[in-house]
């Protein structure tokens, strides 16, 4: 039986060893829930000490059913950083590191209908010596039970754990082998020397029963058997089908693990699965929030990961610089998304005892993590430490040991490393927008052998806010677009991993002095920059179109717009101005011609317009355009010396002045003056229009609402929904300097996360909205003062009642 501890802790942001005996009167303590955070925090501008602190958590448990001889296992699903376990005063476990899971046995403590209390005294201050503390880190490191607390009660003997590989899965028959392990309540239950068999059955994710592949017998510990299989299907990004192996005990006791049928290769001419060459196409992500860092409920860890596939059409995510949620993780497994997930660390390597404790993070993640097939690359180094031979050499040892099946990686950052992984993981910065996207792989490592996996770009390179210029906005997303066609381009480059997803708290020593770095192509609410329309562009499961520019030639130092960019996956652009067709554009001579979807260059917004002028003779029209078209790209005062010859064939050839050439400029490609100018991008594919928009004056400012979903659902704990919130003109494009304040109201069982007045950054904001225990109906009032009040209405249901 699993019990969700999930709600009624009392914390106190201190600690007295008072506190964790049962004496102690918490009556002052907050009331919180799990997940929780140490400290809430503004949007940005705080320090990191505000999360340091040495904490308490308190929580009585009452058990009526659990009988003398029970198994009783209390876990930990993250406990940020160091924790000590208390039960009824007594210290009962402990453990150092925040991003792994840890168990402490209660069996032979707990009794029924006994009132326990359960303390947890939490240390999240970055002194401490273990990963990732030691020197600088470029990330939050928050505090706090930030993930799911829960308790398992069982017979005195269960299944601790199963791993389940699978082999020759390209065959009809696929071989099955699962490993396992007893736990039990002491060897005087007979664990160890009693025979014991275990009922194994394949089932689908809902339960059905597949096939009943056989029982194992076996005494002591641990068990291992082989079984082959057939009529499955394999797992892969298009169809990722997933498998649950139910192993039974004779005395009823079960483990369910689910897993999938697939399987990897890393060669050093690519990426294979399931024998299939593929690119690896991904971002990297943290697993902070605003306001809350890291302590989000289920479905908003799960809605990244639907993010990066369905929003920007990637097949991979790396976890850096840590594991990460298994809600995360479950959700990479359910919609076929590949993950690379790393211990925890950053450029730093500590002492001996620090190393240790990297060591058992290894153990850690790779015994939690193990059976998740979206999983294929274990990093095993500290992100972007030194060399450290012998370190390192036991890292990848113990990860061969405790999965045979997948290759270790280790990301650094530094040419001619010792490759001691199956991988060369480089964070490649070189692109500085006028060179090569990517190094050639054979001057970062002489291993012509090994396979080479680009595992960050860009980031610090070129920060971007959503507030940046557009010549910015679309520099950035140009880099990811160059980066990403080199990637494509070199075959023995697995692929890569942009960073990053997101915006993300930082540390002082890092960022733009208000404690974000600004190197996500989506921002802290996961709203989109232009960088993100170069890879979902990619996608071709929907149709994407992403223009570069809002066509205000204002935006631009002496109005000079030059090219726009769009972002497309579809054949070809169709250019229109004010309802007038003036060219299509394609990928022909593309800049980024190794990107399958590459960007899409709009730079003739003349056509021919100029036909319009019929006393102009059809040379000087010829010329004419030709020279406008230099003048958009350029601006008058630097153009190039052709320009000037053009010039001086219209003046002297066909006698026309200054002032009229100015003249056709203004009225062809300045815009000024106009009734209103409206330009609109038809994306075209096999000669069909799949997607629209039209650039145009805005008129009025109208609210983008987009929330995950309005259902709320209590089980093991609260939920949360996400609002991303942004100013849309009545053209519904963005408007990236809208920064108006929006002032949000609730009514029901409703909270919110963070403040209840937020300003639009970018034309961008968004904000949480969390149950509270109670079911019924809640509202979200968004108003954007003057302008528009929009309301969003929830649902709010309890599941499984808290215990
Ligand atoms: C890398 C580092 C990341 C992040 C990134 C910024 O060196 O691994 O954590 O700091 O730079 O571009």
């Amino acid at each position: 039986m699993k019990i969700p501890l999930n709600d009624g802790w009392a914390f106190s942001p201190a600690f007295t060893d008072e506190q964790v005996s049962p004496a102690f009167d918490d009556s002052g303590f907050e009331r919180v829930r799990l997940p929780h955070t140490a400290v809430e925090t503004p949007f940005n501008c705080f320090d990191e000490s505000v999360y340091q602190m040495v904490m308490t958590y308190r929580r009585h448990i009452v058990l009526d059913d659990v009988y003398p001889r029970q198994a009783v296992r209390l876990t930990f699903e993250g406990a940020a950083h160091a924790a000590e376990v208390y039960l009824d005063g007594e210290k009962v476990g402990e453990h150092f590191g925040g991003y792994t899971a840890f168990t402490v046995d209660l069996t032979g403590r707990v009794f029924p209908g006994k009132d326990h209390l359960i303390a947890v005294k939490l240390d999240s201050r970055e002194s401490l010596n273990i990963p990732p503390f030691g020197h600088v880190i470029d990330y939050m490191t928050y505090g706090g039970l930030y993930r799911e607390v829960f308790l398992d009660i069982t017979r005195p003997v269960y299944i601790e754990d199963s791993y389940i590989r699978t082999d020759r899965i390209l065959d009809e028959k696929k071989r099955l082998r699962i490993d396992g392990r007893l736990g039990g309540a002491g060897s005087a239950t007979g664990v160890r020397n009693a025979e014991h068999s275990i009922r194994i059955t394949l089932m689908d994710t809902d339960g059905t029963e597949i096939a009943a592949p056989g029982t194992i017998s076996c005494s002591g510990e641990s068990f291992s058997a082989e079984f082959e299989i057939s009529g499955v299907e394999l797992w892969s990004p298009d169809h990722p089908r997933l498998y649950v192996l139910r192993a039974e005990l004779e005395n009823g006791e079960s483990l369910e693990t689910r897993f999938a049928f697939r399987e990897i290769a890393v060669r050093s001419d690519g990426f294979f699965l399931n024998g299939e060459r593929m690119k690896l196409r991904g971002l990297n992500r943290h697993q902070s929030y605003p306001f809350v860092g890291y302590a989000m409920p289920a479905s908003v860890q799960r809605l990244d990961a639907d993010i990066l596939k369905y929003e920007l059409g990637l097949n991979a995510v790396r976890t850096s610089h840590y594991p990460q949620s298994r809600h995360f993780i479950d959700r990479c497994d359910e919609i076929g998304l590949l993950v690379f997930t790393e211990i925890p660390g950053w450029q730093h390597i500590g002492n001996e005892v620090w190393k240790e404790h990297a060591i058992r993070h290894v153990e850690e993640m790779i015994l939690q993590y193990r059976n998740h097939p979206s999983i294929f690359l274990w990093g095993v180094r500290i992100n972007e430490s030194p060399d450290d031979h012998d370190f390192y050499s036991r890292t990848n040892a113990l990860a061969r040991r405790l999965d045979p099946d997948r290759p270790t990686g280790g990301v650094r950052c530094i040419k001619g490393s010792e490759l001691l992984e199956d991988v060369y993981t480089y964070n490649d910065f070189s692109h500085t927008g006028d060179n090569a996207g990517i190094e050639k792989k054979n001057r970062i490592t002489t291993r012509r052998d090994a396979p080479y996996l680009v595992s960050e770009y860009n980031g610090h390179m070129f920060p971007t806010k959503v507030f940046d210029d557009e010549t910015h906005r679309l520099n950035h997303a140009l880099r990811h677009a160059r980066v990403l066609n080199d990637l494509y381009r070199e075959p023995d480059v697995l692929g890569g991993f942009g960073w990053c997803m997101f915006d993300y708290n930082t540390h002082k020593d890092f960022g733009s002095g208000d404690r974000v770095c600004y190197h996500g192509v989506l921002d802290m609410f996961r709203n989109p920059k232009l960088a993100a329309a170069v890879y979902a562009s990619q996608r071709d499961d929907a149709p994407v179109l992403e223009i570069s520019s809002s066509m205000d030639v204002g935006e631009y130092p002496g109005s000079v717009r030059g090219e726009i960019v769009a972002f497309t996956n579809a054949d070809e652009v169709r250019l229109y101005k004010n309802g007038r067709f003036i060219k299509s554009f394609s990928r022909t001579k593309s800049r980024w011609d190794s990107l399958p979807r590459a960007p899409i260059v709009i730079d003739d917004f003349l056509g021919d317009q100029l036909d319009d002028e019929p006393d102009l003779p059809r040379l000087a029209r010829r010329v004419l355009k030709k020279l406008l078209l230099l003048i958009a790209r350029y601006g008058p005062a630097h153009l190039p010396a052709r320009a000037l010859a053009l010039g001086g064939v219209l003046i002297f050839r066909y006698g026309m002045s200054r002032a009229e050439i100015t003249g056709y400029y203004t009225r062809y490609i300045g815009d000024w003056g106009q009734a209103a100018t409206v330009y609109r991008f038809d994306a075209v594919t096999r000669g069909q229009v799949v997607a629209s928009c039209e650039k145009r004056a805005m008129r009025s400012v109208q609210l983008d609402l987009r929330v995950d979903h309005t259902m709320l659902c209590e089980s093991s704990t609260y939920d949360v929904a996400t609002v991303r919130i942004r100013a849309l003109s009545d053209a519904g494009n963005l408007l990236p300097y809208c920064m108006e304040p929006v002032i949000l109201e609730t009514d029901g069982p409703i909270e919110l996360i963070g403040p209840s007045t937020l300003t639009l950054r970018g034309g961008m904001t968004g904000t949480y909205v969390r149950s509270c225990g109670t079911a019924g109906a809640g509202m979200l009032r968004v108003i954007l003062p003057g302008r528009e009040i929009r309301e969003i209405h929830f649902d709010i249901s309890i599941g499984e009642a808290p215990s």
